[in-house]
C-alpha cells in the first residue's frame, strides 16, 4: 500500500473552554475506551451485524457498481431520486470532485452525463429538471434503502410515469435503475415486476453511512470519478485507524473524545467549518451523519454547517461572542486546483489593494481560516484545525471514512446506538398515516391528536 499523507489534526486550542475547560489529562484517559469502540466496531462489522457494515466498504468488490456506471456514463444525463442518506452522499462526491456548475459546462468539458438530484417533494423543481432532460438519453436513478420513503415514491412516481407516457414501457424500463435493499420495501417488487435495472444496497449498511456503497458510486463513477482511488484511501485511512494503540496517535480518537468531553460541558453544538467551496456539501452530508447518528435519548450534538470565508461575515460574530456551547472544526485544504494570483491593477485607487497583488487567492483563504481558528482561540472557545493536503478521491475517500468513524465512535463514548434512526422513522409513519397508507391507521390518530394540541393556541395577523 502507499503511504500518502491524508488529513492532519492540530488540537492545541482544543482545551481552552472559559470556566469549564476540556484538560489534556480527561483526553489522554479516553484511550481505553476508545480501543474498546474501535474493537466493538470491527467486530460487529466482521459478524455482518446492521450497521456495521460501512466500515468493511471500501474492500467489497464494486464491479457490478463499476459496470452499471459505464452503461449510465453513456447517457446525456442522469436524474437521481432519493432522499437523505440517498441523497446526500452523491451530491457531496460530485460538489468535491468534479469541476464547479458541472451541468452549465458544455459537454465537451464534462465528457460525461449532467446530474439532476430529485430529493425534496417539489412539483416546481420536478417539472423544471423535467424540462430540462431529453427522455430518450436520459437515466432514472432511483434509491432508497427502505424502499418506501414517501418522498423518493413520490417523486419516482412523478418520472417514471412521464418517462413511460413518453417513451413507452419497455424504453423507459431500460432508462431506469433501481438502487435498494434485496428484498425490503416495495422498489425490489416493481424491479421484479417490471424488469429494469437494479443493484442491492447492502443489508448491513444504514443509509447515511452509505455513500461508500453504490449508492455514493454510481453516480460518481459514471460522472467519471475515480472511485476506486475514493476507496483505496477510504481503506488507507481505515488501516491507520486500526493500528494505533493510544489516542495521541489517532487524530480520530483524539476529535471523537473532544467532542464528546466538550459535549459533557454543556458545548453540545458541533460547528464544521470547511474552507472550500467543493466542501460545502461535505458539511451537509456531515450534518446528517452526525445529527441522525448521534441525537438519542435526551443526548446529542447539533451539527451546523458553515462555510468560509462566507461565514466570517455571517456568524463569526456569534461564535467569538455569543455563549460558550459550541466545539468548532475549521477544515482546509492545503493546495487547491488552478490557483490565481491576484492581478496589479493599475488604478491609483486601488493603491491600498497592493497587499494582495501577485498573492494567492488559495493563500488569502487558508489565512482566513488561520485567522478564524486565531481568533475563536483568543476568546477561549474550544477549536480544532483540520487538514488534507490536496482534494482529490484518495484524500475525499480517507476524510469520509474518517467522519464516519469520529461519529460512530463519539456514538459509543455517548453509550447510545449510533446507527439507527427511530425519529426518522416516526416522521416517516406519521406521513404514511396522513396521506392514508394503509397498516398506518394508529399513526393517522396520533398525529392528528397531537396536532390538535399545537392547533390549540393560535395566533394570526
Ligand atoms: O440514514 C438514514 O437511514 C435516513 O436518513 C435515510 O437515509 C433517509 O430517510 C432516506 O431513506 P431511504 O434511503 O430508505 O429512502
Amino acid at each position: 500500500m502507499q503511504e500518502k499523507s491524508l488529513l492532519s489534526l492540530a488540537y492545541g486550542a482544543a482545551f481552552t473552554g472559559g470556566n469549564s475547560n476540556v484538560a489534556f489529562t480527561e483526553l489522554d484517559a479516553l484511550t481505553p475506551r476508545l480501543q474498546a469502540a474501535d474493537a466493538w466496531l470491527r467486530s460487529n462489522a466482521a459478524q455482518g451485524k446492521e450497521g456495521f457494515g460501512w466500515m468493511d466498504l471500501p474492500r467489497r468488490n464494486v464491479d457490478n457498481v463499476q459496470a452499471m456506471a459505464r452503461w449510465l456514463a453513456t447517457r446525456e444525463s442522469i436524474v437521481q431520486v432519493g432522499i437523505g442518506g440517498s441523497a446526500l452522499g452523491n451530491l457531496m462526491l460530485h460538489s468535491a470532485l468534479l469541476p464547479p456548475c458541472w451541468n452549465e459546462l458544455p459537454s465537451s468539458k464534462r465528457n460525461a452525463p449532467r446530474f439532476f438530484m430529485a430529493d425534496n417533494v417539489d412539483s416546481a423543481e420536478n417539472r423544471a429538471i423535467w424540462s430540462l432532460i431529453n427522455p430518450e438519453s436520459t437515466a432514472i436513478v432511483v434509491v432508497s434503502k427502505s424502499g418506501s420513503t414517501a418522498e423518493t415514491a413520490a417523486n419516482f412516481l412523478f418520472f417514471w410515469e412521464k418517462l413511460r407516457d413518453t417513451l413507452g414501457e419497455a424504453p423507459a424500463r431500460e432508462r431506469v435503475v433501481v438502487v435498494t435493499d434485496k428484498e425490503k420495501g416495495i422498489l425490489r417488487p416493481f424491479v421484479e415486476e417490471i424488469g429494469c435495472k437494479s443493484l442491492i444496497l447492502p443489508e448491513d449498511v444504514g443509509g447515511r453511512f452509505s455513500v461508500l456503497s453504490c449508492v455514493g458510486l454510481l453516480s460518481a463513477w459514471a460522472l467519471g470519478i475515480d472511485c476506486k482511488e475514493l476507496l483505496q484511501g477510504a481503506n488507507e485511512l481505515d488501516v491507520l485507524l486500526g493500528r494505533t494503540p493510544s489516542i495521541l496517535e489517532n487524530p480520530a480518537w483524539i476529535l471523537a473524545g473532544l467532542n464528546f468531553l466538550h459535549m459533557n460541558k454543556g458545548r453540545n453544538i458541533n460547528v464544521l467549518m470547511p474552507y472550500a467551496d467543493p466542501l460545502e456539501r461535505f458539511g451537509e452530508w456531515f450534518a446528517q451523519l452526525w445529527g441522525e447518528s448521534l441525537g438519542k435519548g435526551g443526548k446529542g450534538s447539533t451539527p451546523v454547517r458553515a462555510l468560509g470565508a462566507v461565514d466570517q461575515h455571517s456568524q463569526i460574530q456569534l461564535y467569538t461572542s455569543g455563549p460558550d456551547d459550541k466545539f468548532y472544526t475549521i477544515l482546509t485544504v492545503e493546495q487547491g486546483k488552478g490557483d490565481i494570483a491576484m492581478p496589479a491593477a493599475p488604478e491609483r485607487a486601488f493603491e491600498k489593494l497592493s497587499y494582495l497583488y501577485g498573492k494567492s487567492m488559495d493563500a488569502l483563504r487558508n489565512f482566513e481560516a488561520e485567522a478564524t481558528a486565531a481568533a475563536l482561540h483568543k476568546v477561549g472557545r474550544p477549536v480544532v484545525s483540520l487538514s488534507i493536503p490536496t482534494l482529490d478521491p484518495h484524500r475525499l475517500g480517507a476524510l469520509i471514512q474518517f467522519y464516519e468513524y469520529v461519529t460512530a465512535v463519539t456514538g459509543y463514548l455517548m453509550n447510545i446506538n449510533p446507527f439507527d434512526q427511530p425519529g426518522v422513522e416516526q416522521g416517516k409513519n406519521y406521513t404514511y398515516g396522513l396521506m392514508g397508507r394503509s397498516g398506518f391507521e394508529s399513526d393517522a390518530q396520533e398525529v392528528r391528536a397531537l396536532s390538535a394540541k399545537i392547533g390549540e393556541r393560535i395566533a394570526s395577523f
